[in-house]
């Protein structure tokens, strides 16, 4: 596929324009929140959606992070999110089919895995 670079840079040059002013406040993120929400992108969104109660093929990560903080008793949010990555069999969500892939230690770098863990954080 041919990629049109004049089309890309006029359109990016228009929204630059308009953005100027009426720019709707959208969240910031830190640098590494931006890299989970890339790993999201590509490796868990095929499963999970943001928006509530919205089922792929797993639960909605709408909230998760404060949802987290009481799934499993001593397990705080981050460490609940951790091992729901890094051992998804450890505890199941009540309904869903044990599906979630179990090769994300392997697959994700520790920068990747630690992204993706603080932005599931930030979906409170
Ligand atoms: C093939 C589908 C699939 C993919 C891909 C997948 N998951 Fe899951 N996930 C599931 C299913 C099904 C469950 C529910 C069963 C369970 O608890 O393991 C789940 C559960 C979870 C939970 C627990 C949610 C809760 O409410 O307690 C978290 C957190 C989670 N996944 C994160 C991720 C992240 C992060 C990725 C990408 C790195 C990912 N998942 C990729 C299917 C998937």
């Amino acid at each position: 596929m041919k990629i049109r670079y004049p089309f890309i840079i006029l359109a990016a040059a228009l929204m630059a324009a308009c953005s100027t002013n009426a720019a709707p406040p959208t969240p910031t993120f830190t640098p590494l929140e931006q890299i989970g929400q890339g790993v999201y992108a590509l490796r868990c969104a095929q499963c999970h959606a943001l928006t509530p109660d919205t089922v792929v093929i797993g639960p909605s990560l709408a909230g998760v992070a404060t949802r987290a903080a009481s799934r499993v008793p001593g397990l705080d949010a981050q460490a609940y999110i951790e091992e729901s990555i890094l051992t998804p069999k450890a505890y199941l969500v009540e309904g869903f089919p044990d599906t979630m892939p179990t090769n994300f230690a392997k697959e994700l770098t520790s920068e990747e895995f630690q992204g993706i863990v603080a932005y599931l954080l930030t979906l409170k």
